[in-house]
């Protein structure tokens, strides 16, 4: 049983712009609600501090758009917030100017998530993304001369239009600038958004090329020296380790806390979210009350089956302990034979083989009993 949360995610809503594809909790523009906004965010995070462990491992700080919040308020939050060992910011390439760069690394910010996506101009044109392939660029080498020595893209494949010469031409790209971790999604249609709307079909179409598409970035990745450590996240080798801090807490099944509005917290057998729309979450905050906010008690079962899950998302083997409850031995003897599959002798580990892996999610539910 865990003494108190040791890692904190904040989420900040604000974007430029809303893009076709996304569904995470953003709104558009303003700006006269951000000063308000990180009262509130603190406000909660006052209400909430016993949840917290008195030292924390990591900090995130998610979006919608950081980078986009007024920079005076962004400072003042992160100037609030309790130290940790990996503080990271999420930030769209066209908000780092060399300003904000400096002003993120002397609030102890360590480590920069760049929402890259991709390198094509006639790509990011499909993505409504407003950037263009040299200001990312320009961003990464702010970064750098900022003196950041942990960044991390994000990079999207399966983008409407693109080939598997495109996928290959982003990831050189990436790698000629050589970021510490990378981030590959393959493009979700998410339900109900403008980009689903428009492009869902041709989503749907191409959805059989997606396998190859993922072995391509994984067999690239990979032979630049990555760690393939995450389904779909891989970190430079060095002496340091350079995975996700901060997400591989959630992988291994650990308590958090988060702040913001729609932000889900999961603590002591709790799981809650915050509501999602932003003059509610304003509102009770500004009364000093926690937000409306949904409850799901999550069983010893549900944690015991998202830790399986997850666990095996991951390149270590999963020790099994007192998860071996919920996992069928006759499908894991059954998927050790197709090769998807790998346990110890005495069957204390589990893991996906590289080929179980790219199949991902479908294998690891045949596991659970
Ligand atoms: C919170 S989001 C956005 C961060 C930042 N505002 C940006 O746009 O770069 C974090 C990441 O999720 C990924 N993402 C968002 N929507 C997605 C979708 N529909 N399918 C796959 N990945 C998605 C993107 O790579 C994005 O960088
Ligand atoms: S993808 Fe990023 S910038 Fe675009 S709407 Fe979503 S959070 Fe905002």
């Amino acid at each position: 049983m865990s003494s108190g949360a040791r890692h904190l995610y904040v989420h900040l809503p604000f974007c430029a712009h809303r893009c076709g594809y996304c569904d995470f909790v953003t709104v558009v523009g303003r700006h006269s609600q951000h000063a308000r906004y990180v009262d509130a965010l603190l406000t909660e995070l006052e209400l909430e501090r016993n949840v917290l462990a008195p030292e924390l491992e990591t900090v995130f700080l998610g979006g919608g758009t950081p980078t986009f919040t007024e920079h005076a308020e962004l400072e003042r939050l992160l100037g609030s917030l309790p130290p940790a060992t990996e503080i990271t910011v999420e930030a769209n390439p066209e908000t780092v100017t060399q300003e904000l760069a400096r002003m993120l690394r002397s609030q102890g910010v360590n480590r920069v998530s760049l929402g890259v996506q991709s390198f094509r101009l006639h790509l990011l044109d499909v993505l409504e993304r407003v950037v263009q392939p040299d200001i990312v660029r320009r961003a990464f080498y702010h970064l750098r001369d900022a003196g950041f020595d942990n960044i991390s893209f994000d990079l999207i494949y399966g983008i409407p239009g693109q080939t598997a010469s495109d996928l290959d031409a982003d990831l050189a790209d990436a790698l000629e600038l050589g970021p510490e971790h990378l981030s590959c999604y393959e493009l979700e249609a998410k339900p109900g958004t403008r980009f689903t709307h428009a492009h869902g079909d041709e989503l749907e179409r191409q959805a059989d090329a997606m396998e190859s598409y993922f072995e391509l970035v994984v067999e690239r990745l990979t032979a630049a020296g990555y760690r393939w450590y995450e389904t779909a996240n891989f970190c430079r080798t060095s002496e340091l380790d350079l995975r996700s801090r901060h997400n591989l807490a959630y992988w291994l099944g650990r308590d958090y806390l988060a702040l913001g509005v729609g932000a889900v917290s999961t603590f002591a057998g709790r799981r809650w979210r915050n509501t999602p729309r932003l003059a509610h979450y304003l509102e009770a905050l500004g009364r000093e009350t926690t937000p409306e906010r949904e409850v799901e008690p999550l069983s010893h079962d549900v944690r015991r089956r998202e830790r399986v899950m997850l666990g095996l998302r991951l390149d270590e083997p999963l020790v099994l302990g007192e998860l071996a409850a919920v996992v069928d031995e006759s499908a894991v003897s059954r998927l050790e034979l197709l090769g998807l599959v790998q346990s110890d002798a005495d069957g204390r580990t589990l893991a996906l083989t590289p080929r179980g892996r790219f199949l991902g999610g479908g294998v690891t539910a045949d596991l659970l009993a």
